[in-house]
């Protein structure tokens, strides 16, 4: 078999996103426009992806400067989609067959695109029916439904704009006869570009086999040229994630107010309220239920716990049966172990909170260690910088932290000690004692009299 290789063109100006990122660095689910092409076309395990960039190449390939799957190519002067292909080929070993895929048509299914290499023709190229085909080249077909050419929107006739099947952008081909076609490409049209889409009427010159693939779903093969687009597609992709979630069993309140950015694994009876959104990688395991408007990034919660309304978690481990919220926030390295219940008004930090223990109020712990079934009361801070460097706070199990302590790190309680509201605790506190660090009340009796 010969060798596949991908061209992704992405060198274009993307003027109608009126931005000062280039298109493919575009943001769709939390992801750059590239990065969702190049999550697809790895799995088609191609020997080489190349992508050609211009407008903004440092920025995009400083975004994916981790990424060693890309071999980059400068189209300098941008004179159209043949005009990048032209540039890209001097890259593509001359056994190749080659997949062409438009940088702003960020979805292409897998499916669609192994179709399309396996079509058998000397020219395939993928199309859909669109109920509004405005912008997009429209596919003209002969009598006998083969594919003659492709009219851009602006070079197109009446007749041929009331056309619904276009073009996507995507085609496959061999490098040879890329090699022998591209030369012939002239810029006598409309925009004065060298037009990839005129590669169909010298194939039909030639009586090449030509074969136009349809794609079943019009949302794989949305372009973006637009904020507008982008924001449509946005909502279309967002539509098509609740629905899988559903599938799985979730109980979404309002599958149109779910954003999900990234992955999100669920178990069986997860219920999520309106309003929330996932970022990264985040799980949710059978019965956890997620209130209205949390954010949630790269977190695991065990089983049948409850986050409530506008938590904010980041990087945080919930076990089973825990109670998270409303108002709290969880930082990255946050354990809350089974049980624990972490209230209105709490920021965790780089802390381990044992099972069945409780921060219900207004507190900061940072570096930290809290055991079992303790108790944290409300507005109790782990003072953990000291200016310099940050410090690590232990409290054993069975704890009692009274309301305002401060709790000035490096420090440890030991397990059963109670602490009395308002204590500066700086130094250890030794097992089942009390302690209490706190200036003395003072009663000046007739005060008042004599002062007012
Ligand atoms: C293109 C197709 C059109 C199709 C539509 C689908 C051509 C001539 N037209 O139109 O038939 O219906 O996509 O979305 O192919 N690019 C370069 N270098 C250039 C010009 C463009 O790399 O010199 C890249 C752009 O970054 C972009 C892609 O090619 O990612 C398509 O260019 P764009 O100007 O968006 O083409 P459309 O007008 O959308
Ligand atoms: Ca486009």
């Amino acid at each position: 078999m010969k060798p596949l290789e991908v061209c992704i063109l992405a060198a274009g100006l993307g003027t109608r996103m009126k931005s000062q990122r280039p298109k493919a660095l575009q943001t769709l689910a939390g992801r750059t426009l590239l990065a969702h092409q190049l999550a697809t076309i790895s799995r088609l395990e191609p020997s080489r992806i190349h992508v050609v960039i211009g407008q903004g190449a440092d920025q995009i390939r400083d975004a994916f400067l981790d990424d060693n799957r890309v071999h980059w190519i400068l189209q300098e002067e941008r004179l159209g989609t043949g005009h990048a292909m032209m540039q890209a080929m001097l890259h593509v070993s001359d056994n190749a067959d080659v997949l062409i895929v438009l940088g702003d048509v960020p979805l292409i299914s897998l499916d669609t695109m192994r179709r399309l290499t396996e079509s058998g023709a000397d020219l395939s190229v993928l199309s859909v029916l669109l109920d509004d085909p405005t912008g997009y080249g429209r596919i003209v077909r002969d009598d006998a439904g083969q594919v003659r050419r492709i009219v851009e929107q602006r070079d197109a006739d009446d007749i041929e704009r009331a056309i619904h099947e276009i073009n996507t952008g995507v085609m496959s081909v061999s490098a040879g006869l890329l090699n022998e076609w591209l030369p012939r490409l002239d810029r006598n049209n409309e925009q004065n570009e060298y037009l990839l889409t005129d590669l169909v009427a010298l194939a039909n010159d030639e009586h090449r086999t030509v074969e136009g693939v349809l794609a079943e779903n019009p949302l794989e093969v949305t372009g973006i040229n637009s904020r507008q687009q982008l924001a449509t597609l946005e909502r279309d992709l967002q539509k098509k994630i609740a629905d899988d979630l559903m599938a799985q069993g979730v109980q979404l309140a309002d599958p149109m107010r779910l954003d999900v950015r990234g992955e999100l694994l669920v178990g069986r009876d997860v219920f999520i309220d309106v309003g929330c959104v996932f970022e990264g990688r985040c799980e949710l395991a059978d019965g956890v239920t997620v209130g209205p408007y949390s954010v949630i990034r790269d977190s695991t919660i065990g089983p049948d716990s409850v986050i409530k309304s506008h938590a904010v978690l980041d990087g945080a481990t919930v076990a089973s049966e825990c109670s998270v919220g409303p108002f709290a926030r969880l930082r990255p390295e946050a354990r809350i172990e089974e049980g624990a219940a972490i209230g209105n008004f709490v920021e965790i930090k780089k802390s381990v909170v044992g099972r069945g223990s409780k921060a219900s109020h207004l507190a900061y712990l940072g570096d930290s260690t809290i055991g079992e079934d303790v108790n944290i009361g409300a507005g109790t801070i782990t003072c953990n910088y000291d200016g310099v460097n940050k410090h690590q706070t232990n409290i054993g199990d069975g704890v009692f932290v009274g309301s305002n302590t401060s709790l000035v790190a490096p420090v440890s309680v030991a397990d059963g000690a109670s602490i009395g509201a308002g204590s500066v605790i700086t130094t250890d506190v030794p097992s089942r004692s009390l302690a209490i660090g706190r200036g003395r009340q003072r009663n000046i009796e007739g005060w008042a009299a004599r002062n007012k």
